[in-house]
């Protein structure tokens, strides 16, 4: 470093170490584990056609698993760390919401059998994220891989850095862009709101006194809403509606269609198209899925690989986990 930093290529070569952290940042490949793990793709696959054929909504559940991983910290399986008193997995948007941590053990126990200690858990969980989509009906692509494993779980981190249901537009927007993702990023990726289920406890405001207003929601469908109401009505946080009624599993455009129609289930769906944000914001992208599926999948992907790649641990960062809730020691 020093012999080319001398005082004549001081800014050019400022340019360039910023250059080679740039690429050092974003070195992932989807040969990673071409000689190390060959089969892994395989083995992923195997693992997670079996688990959507004990239960299709687990596809949804280990999605949204890559979504928090990548969210916080970077993609690097730090919400499978069990213990510790801050951690990821007890944080409000996880406890008792996120699933797919058993499946995930499973998926790392056979990757492990075949290629001991070579497979990250943040990479496991980017390939699961694929083929959930996949087997769901939606597009495929190729998965960046070369993550390594982080060693810390922030629990306070993921409290502020997950977009909440109940957080108006503009806070979902800036949540998205302090990870470097924009507006295309925010509709599209929403758009994985096309299969899976959702609790009572994260949409029941929307159902009587909205913000104070004395009145539910007024941009939600009226029958939706009497239904809903029936749902929740004993109180039960936990009583599930799918995110998508008209077709819970399969992974289509409908989610969009139904924004039109005010059947968007959390208010962070219905914003998108509903608010008075929306209109010079995420409105004409909502507009634009909604008669061309293929540009949504063609934008999804874009945006999967994107998030795929927030502060991917490479080199010597981070570890390769031999058990993804915990640490190697
Ligand atoms: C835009 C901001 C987002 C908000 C506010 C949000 C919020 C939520 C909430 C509250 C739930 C229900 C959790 C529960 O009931 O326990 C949920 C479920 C889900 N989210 Fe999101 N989400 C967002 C973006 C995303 C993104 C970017 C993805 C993936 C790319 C995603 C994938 C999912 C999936 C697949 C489910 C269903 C999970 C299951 O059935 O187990 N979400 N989301
Ligand atoms: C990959 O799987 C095939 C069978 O599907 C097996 O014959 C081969 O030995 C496996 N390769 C490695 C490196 O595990
Ligand atoms: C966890 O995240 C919070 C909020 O960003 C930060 O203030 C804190 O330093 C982090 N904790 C650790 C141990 O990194
Ligand atoms: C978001 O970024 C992608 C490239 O990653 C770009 O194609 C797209 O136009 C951007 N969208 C907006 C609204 O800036
Ligand atoms: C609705 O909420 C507001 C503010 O939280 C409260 O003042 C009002 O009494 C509530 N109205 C009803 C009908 O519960
Ligand atoms: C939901 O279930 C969890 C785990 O069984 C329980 O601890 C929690 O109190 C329940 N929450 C609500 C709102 O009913
Ligand atoms: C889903 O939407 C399609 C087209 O709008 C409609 O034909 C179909 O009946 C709907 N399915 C359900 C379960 O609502
Ligand atoms: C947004 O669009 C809707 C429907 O076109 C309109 O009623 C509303 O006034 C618009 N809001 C703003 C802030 O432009
Ligand atoms: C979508 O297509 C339908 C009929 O196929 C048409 O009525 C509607 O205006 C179109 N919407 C947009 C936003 O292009």
């Amino acid at each position: 470093m020093k012999k080319s930093c001398g005082l004549r290529g001081y800014y050019l070569c400022l340019i360039n170490m910023f250059m080679l952290l740039l690429v050092a940042r974003s070195q992932l490949t989807s040969d990673f584990y071409s000689s190390s793990c060959p089969n892994l793709s395989k083995i992923v696959r195997r693992e997670v056609q079996k688990a959507l054929m004990n239960e299709m909504r687990m596809a949804a559940s280990l999605l949204r698993l890559h979504f928090h991983d990548c969210f916080v910290n970077g993609c690097d399986g730090s919400i499978l760390l069990d213990g510790g008193d801050d951690a990821e997995k007890s944080a409000i948007p996880n406890l008792n919401s996120v699933r797919g941590y058993e499946v995930v053990d499973t998926i790392k126990s056979s990757v492990e059998s075949a290629c001991n200690g070579v497979v990250s858990c943040a990479d496991i969980l980017a390939i699961a994220a694929r083929d959930s989509v996949l087997l769901s009906g939606g597009p495929s692509w190729k998965v960046l891989l070369g993550r390594r494993d982080g060693t810390l779980s922030n629990g306070t981190l993921a409290n502020s850095a997950l977009p909440a249901p109940f957080d108006p537009l503009d806070t979902i927007i800036a949540k998205f862009t302090d990870v470097g993702l924009n507006l295309t990023d925010v509709v599209s990726l929403s758009g994985a709101h096309t299969i899976g289920r959702a609790r009572c406890t994260f949409f029941s405001n929307r159902l009587s006194n909205f913000s104070g207003t004395g009145a539910p929601d007024t941009t939600l469908d009226t029958a939706m809403l009497s239904d809903l109401q029936s749902l929740c009505q004993n109180g039960d946080g936990n009583a599930t509606a799918v995110l998508d009624r008209n077709s819970s599993d399969l992974f289509d455009n409908h989610y969009f269609k139904n924004l039109v129609s005010g059947k968007g289930l959390l208010s962070s769906d219905q914003i998108l198209f509903s608010s008075d944000e929306a209109n010079s914001t995420s409105k004409p992208l909502v507009e634009s899925y909604i008669n061309n599926s293929g540009l949504f999948f063609g934008d999804f992907v874009n945006s999967m690989i994107k998030m795929g790649n927030i502060n991917p641990k490479t080199g010597s960062n981070g570890e390769i986990r031999k058990n993804c809730r915990v640490i190697n020691s």
